[in-house]
């Protein structure tokens, strides 16, 4: 596996360095939608053009795979417009958690492919055990369908509006959260939760606090605030996030901020900054 490297300020694929890595060999190329570090979406638009001109140059056809995990359930009622998904040419197939958020109990996630041949044919197993012939391509076979249930439960409930307006909301709750963060002149915030509802951020260069005595600080008062390097090259940024999900209302993210301007004063002291 080829990774594209981070780059200071850069904390997403680069599409034009991430084609620089594939050869004839390449077996597909992953843009995420929804980066598990700072909740940014990565261009997958622009990931999609970059192939296409390669592959039309190398008379080759590297699909693209989007991990949506966090971006699956978001994208197509926050950002209708944004073209990650099956109307680009390159993008073969998408996975998606249902679970993110708190939406459903968790342990669903989806996998789908844009055409039945983008799914090579011997990945398929085929049983003939619960009667007729039954595809399938998964890694564990017998599980509750509880999760699939619950899904199924929140789409019909919920419809596109409902999803909507949790999305919506979510978003308005990131943003002020991030707007709060920004009054702190040690902070820089990396994504204010305009993607998926996280928000991320690291310490102002040449500032020394320490974002894991924060987090440690805000276990104190029951927040759960992780703290992390971000990967190679730049696995010397430490970044923290804070993810709104689905029962975080907005007198908790008050709460919050309350308990998070404490603990930086304390961090603060105990740094003599
Ligand atoms: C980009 C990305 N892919 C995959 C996963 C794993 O998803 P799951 O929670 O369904 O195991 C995550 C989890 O955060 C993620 O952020």
């Amino acid at each position: 596996m080829r990774q594209v490297p981070l780059e200071k300020g850069r904390y997403i694929i680069d599409p034009i360095e991430a084609v620089k890595l594939c050869d004839e060999n390449t077996i597909g190329i992953v843009g995420i939608l929804g980066s598990t570090f700072t909740g940014e979406y990565e261009p997958i638009e622009k990931l999609n053009k970059e192939i296409d001109k390669f592959n039309k140059k190398h008379n080759l056809e590297i699909p693209i795979h989007v991990d949506a995990a966090s971006g699956g359930f978001v994208a197509p009622f926050l950002q209708k417009r944004l073209k990650w998904d099956f109307r680009l040419k390159w993008v073969k197939s998408i996975n998606v958690s249902g679970h993110k958020f708190g939406l459903v109990y968790p342990g669903v996630g989806w996998a789908i492919w844009k055409d039945k041949k983008d799914l090579p044919e011997d990945l398929v197993f085929n049983v003939n055990y619960l009667g007729g012939k039954m595809p399938t391509f998964t890694l564990n076979f017998s599980k509750s369908a509880s999760q699939v249930i619950g899904q199924y439960y929140n789409f019909v409930r919920l419809g596109f509006e409902g999803y909507k307006n949790i999305h919506e909301e979510f978003r308005e709750i990131a943003n002020n959260i991030a707007k709060n963060l920004k009054k702190y002149d040690i902070f820089d915030v990396i994504s204010e939760g305009n993607d998926i509802a996280v928000v991320s951020w690291k310490v102002k260069d040449k500032v020394d606090f320490n974002l894991f005595l924060l987090s440690e600080r805000l276990n104190y008062t029951g927040w759960q605030v992780p703290a992390y390097t971000l990967p190679d090259n730049l696995s010397d940024v430490v970044v923290m996030r804070i993810v709104i999900r689905e029962g975080f209302s907005y007198e908790m993210a008050d709460l919050l901020l309350k308990d998070l301007e404490k603990a930086i004063e304390y961090c603060k002291k105990i740094q003599n900054i």
